[in-house]
């Protein structure tokens, strides 16, 4: 941990060192000599983006393209695949506009861009930044090489509401660990250099506080004190900042009243003042004229007045600023300063990325081919996606599955067998494939390994998938309980489909959908076959049966390409499970939203039922599955931890170690991890707060010293007098191996 620490304490004294990070010089001079040639129309052109050949979003009124080029009406394009399009548009606009100012495309590369990773929420669940940077150094070798120049990601979203459906996008309901995956996506897109032509600029959205829409319904309210502001939902966005990110996103939400578009506290105070980010903001799909609707201005000129005056920068697909940003700056509602600022920020993006020297350097057909879709790109997937999977259950070690074992006839049964369903195992932000482009057979699904795989080991195996719109269950499950009756064991591949996930995919309902936990009952002879569950999930859902009655449940997530390949490397044991969940499984969508990082309350409750206590009548207060948890084949057992002193003063470093030992027969990966809780401060502080953590393997028997260092600044937080200062006082220290089952030592900060 100390090492990442240093890593990410180096990029936030960097002080947006990426975001200047470019080969190309005398940027500044370049910049001055062509804003002082531009006229208002071609300013608010360089301010305007539109959408290309796919729309990801409400259908906005999109003029003939190559025209508005020609005319100078716009500078940007999002959303577009066609690669010889491109070519075509680079060349309108640099040969044929009166100033040849190139375009720069940009588009949702959010698990892949032609090589499609886990999604974004399960390379979270691998603990490890450094395999989720090298991913996106994947993905913008491929984005980069089909002339994509800017990916609107990291997604950093926080969420503790499993209904919303872009969970999926982000990395769960911790800022620590959203901070460090987040830094290591803009690291993995952004290189060490945005004018490379393998490097795409990064996006940080949705800036801010979109993961906590109410009710977990898309697009809703979002109201919260400043303190649960900065302390969990700004955390992620000022380390991306400080890594450099190049762009920032507004959210579509308002923010305790303020659509975050024209959010002044949000994007002029916090993002350019306290954190002197210089980089350019854009909006979200129309988020401009939508402030609008939201009833927070009267039209597109007072729309564009709000949005442009809070620090905005470029209206992506609305128009907005198109429609009605000359009559607020005739009107004497924007000033030209304002302008010319926001049309900087737009000219400097493009001369960082290297546009202006060469508008063709992301447009070489030649690179194009030898890049995308590369072989080697398969090995990280496989490696991710299987390294991503978190087990939950496995009673009476069911897994992995052994052919020297009691069980000889499998079946594999279930409506996620071998779909050829658009986009299942993967999401709705696969739009790199294209829709004209997609091709199913790039998907690896569970049959088409498990089955040979499990051949070759010597079990029978039979397939058996489910038709979910059939008329009736009996016709949908006919052939997955013919199937079940005949096998000792069942694998049962269940849960969400592709298009169940991302955005405008809220649900009211987290249960197992479709009617599959029926099919799970019936199909396992009600529990009275050995079953595996595997989900393949977006977001936590809930499935108290099977919690109850099937002895082993494998978490896959939505594992994109390498699906079926990961899934059998985990159950044939060929790697030893190691993934951690990074976001809480409740018990049941009452609970929502439930977290690991929760205020004690008043009256906290010991045991369920409890009287008088912060509980329910009807069911527990404690989650199915804690944020942190995962098991592996092996076991792992943990001293209690110990500190080098029980006092720190002021700049002082806490030195904590805990030794870990494989107890089991074969080696595996564990993450350890590190919490502390402030037990007195000015304000209620959270039981745990996630402060380091380190993924080790151990060889059976081994056993490993970890060691974590805490500074006062890891104490510190956003206090009454809305500063960021720790308290003096007792702390505790928690180590283990997820947020639950812990030991813990005290310590006092004295000051
Ligand atoms: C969408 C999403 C945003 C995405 C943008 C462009 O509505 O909210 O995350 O980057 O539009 O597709």
């Amino acid at each position: 941990m100390a090492n990442r620490i240093f890593s990410l304490l180096l990029l936030l004294c960097a002080g947006n060192l990426i975001a200047q990070n470019t080969s190309v010089t005398n940027i500044e001079p370049r910049v001055e000599a062509l804003l002082a040639k531009m006229t208002v129309e071609e300013k608010i052109g360089q301010l305007t983006q539109m959408p290309g050949d796919i729309s990801t979003g409400t259908d906005v009124a999109k003029d003939d393209l190559l025209n508005q080029i020609r005319t100078g009406k716009l500078g940007s394009i999002l959303s577009h695949t066609n690669f010889q399009n491109k070519i075509t548009m680079q060349r309108v606009a640099t040969k044929e506009t009166r100033l040849g100012i190139p375009l720069v495309f940009g588009f949702d590369v959010i698990h892949g861009y032609k090589t499609i990773f886990p999604i974004p929420l399960a390379q979270a669940a691998t603990w490890e930044p450094d395999l989720v940077e090298r991913i996106e150094r994947i993905a913008a070798e491929e984005a980069s090489a089909d002339g994509q120049n800017w990916t609107f990601s990291p997604m950093v979203d926080i969420s503790r509401d499993p209904r919303w459906g872009r969970n999926m996008e982000g990395s769960g309901e911790d800022p620590y660990l959203g901070s460090l995956i987040g830094v290591a996506r803009v690291r993995g897109f952004q290189g060490n250099d945005l004018a490379a032509n393998n490097t795409v600029a990064a996006c940080a959205k949705h800036y801010a506080g979109y993961g906590f829409v109410e009710a977990g319904r898309e697009y809703n309210t979002v109201d919260m004190s400043e303190q649960r502001l900065r302390e969990l939902i700004l955390p992620p966005f000022e380390a991306v900042a400080k890594a450099g990110s190049a762009t920032f996103m507004n959210a579509f939400n308002t923010l305790n009243g303020t659509p975050a578009s024209m959010n002044k506290h949000l994007v002029t105070d916090i993002l350019r003042g306290e954190w002197t980010w210089k980089g350019l903001v854009v909006s979200d799909w129309n988020s401009f004229g939508e402030v609008i609707v939201h009833g927070a201005a009267a039209d597109e000129e007072d729309a564009s007045a709000k949005c442009l005056g809070a620090g905005s920068d470029m209206d992506m697909a609305g128009g907005t600023f198109q429609k009605g940003m000359k009559k607020a700056l005739d009107n004497g509602k924007v000033t030209q300063a304002q302008l010319d600022e926001a049309v900087r920020r737009v000219l400097r993006f493009k001369f960082m990325l290297g546009l202006f020297d060469d508008p063709f350097r992301y447009l070489d057909p030649k690179r194009r081919e030898a890049t995308l879709f590369k072989e080697e790109y398969r090995k990280t997937a496989r490696e991710a996606a299987a390294k991503s999977m978190v087990l939950l259950k496995n009673d009476g070690g069911l897994l992995p599955l052994n052919p020297a074992g009691p069980f000889k006839k499998i079946a594999i049964i279930g409506p996620l067998v071998d779909s050829r369903t658009y986009k299942d195992y993967m999401s709705f932000w696969t739009l790199g494939l294209g829709t004209p482009y997609y091709d199913s057979t790039k998907v690896i699904t569970p049959a088409m390994a498990l089955k040979p795989a499990l051949e070759a080991l010597g079990f029978q195996v039979t397939v058996a998938g489910v038709n979910l719109t059939a008329a009736s269950d009996e016709a949908a499950f006919k052939d997955a309980i013919q199937a079940s009756k005949d096998a000792d064991l069942i694998i049962a591949c269940v849960g969400e489909r592709g298009l169940d996930c991302g955005e405008s995919r809220s649900v009211s309902d987290i249960n197992l959908p479709r009617g599959q936990e029926r099919l799970l009952k019936i199909a396992t002879l009600n529990g009275n076959r050995p079953t595996v569950m595997v989900l393949f999930n977006s977001r936590p859902l809930t499935f108290q049966w099977a919690n109850e009655n099937i002895e082993s449940i494998l978490v896959a997530w939505q594992p994109g390409f390498e699906t079926g390949n990961a899934l059998t490397d985990i159950l044939t044991g060929k790697v030893n499970p190691g993934g951690k969940l990074p976001v809480t499984f409740p018990y049941s969508l009452g609970q929502v939203p439930i977290y690991y990082n929760a205020l004690n309350t008043g009256r906290p409750q010991e045991k369920q039922g409890q009287m008088w206590t912060s509980g329910y009548l009807d069911g527990p207060a404690t989650p199915a599955y804690p944020f942190g948890f995962g098991l592996s084949y092996t076991t792992f057992a943990y001293e209690a931890p110990k500190v080098n002193k029980t006092k720190i003063k002021s700049g002082e470093t806490l030195e904590v170690s805990v030794t870990v030992t494989n107890t089991g027969k074969i080696a595996g990966s564990e993450t350890v991890q590190c919490y502390i809780r402030d037990l007195v401060a000015d304000i209620s502080r959270p039981l745990k707060e996630l402060k380091g953590f380190e993924k080790i393997t151990l060889a059976p028997g081994e056993k490993r010293t970890v060691k974590f260092k805490i500074t006062e600044n890891d104490l510190a937080y956003w206090n009454t007098e809305a500063k960021r200062k720790a308290d003096p006082g007792k702390f505790k220290v928690f180590t283990g191996g997820n947020s639950r089952d812990v030991q813990e030592v005290e310590f006092s900060l004295e000051k």
